[in-house]
């Protein structure tokens, strides 16, 4: 496990995209390092690919080298939250093995939260994979409820 002496948490640079892509792949494996970090550049470069506001929040933990990250945005809706106004969203978020139950998760989502509340949302809200359950038990941990499950379905036209 890794030695974590401070963690700062800050919005990500262009200069953090290779380092972010490499966890965005991790993340989400159906794209490429190379892929994610095209994309991440975009909206580190502050040409956004959605109209909606959208930050990315990065736990640095000294010399730019970073432990994690979360990417947050503003939806019109989500399940369960009240449709009259826009809600915190939590896209993605992810603490790299070596660095996982320091609770640098829980700092990089207060650090989400902020950000939500700063753009007048009075609510914040997230998805995990159903099979995910150490993602469920941290939301759970840190004070999410479920208020839905859904099953997705596709079929060959
Ligand atoms: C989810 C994730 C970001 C949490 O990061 P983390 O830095 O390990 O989380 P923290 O150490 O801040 O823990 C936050 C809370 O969750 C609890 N928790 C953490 N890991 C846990 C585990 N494996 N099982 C049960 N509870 C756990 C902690 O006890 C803590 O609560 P506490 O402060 O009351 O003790 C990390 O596990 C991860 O990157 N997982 C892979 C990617 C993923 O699933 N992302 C979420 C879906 S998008």
């Amino acid at each position: 496990m890794a030695y974590v002496p401070d963690i700062f948490i800050r919005r990500a640079q262009l200069s953090d995209c290779d380092q972010l892509a490499r966890m965005c792949e991790a993340l989400w494996p159906d794209a490429s390092a190379e892929q994610h970090a095209r994309e991440l550049a975009l909206i580190l470069e502050g040409k956004p690919v959605t109209t909606l506001p959208l930050i990315i929040l990065v736990a640095d933990v000294g010399d730019r080298m970073l432990a994690g990250f979360l990417e947050v945005d503003l939806r019109s809706h989500a399940d369960g939250c009240n449709p009259s106004r826009p809600v915190g969203y939590i896209e993605g978020w992810y603490v790299a093995e070596s660095y996982r139950t320091r609770g640098i998760g829980r700092k990089l989502l207060a650090a989400a939260e902020d950000w939500a509340r700063s753009q007048g949302c009075i609510e914040v809200a997230s998805d995990t994979w159903i099979d995910n359950e150490v993602s469920q038990r941290v939301h759970e941990a840190l004070g999410y409820e479920v208020v839905d499950r859904c099953v997705h379905y596709r079929k060959t036209l």
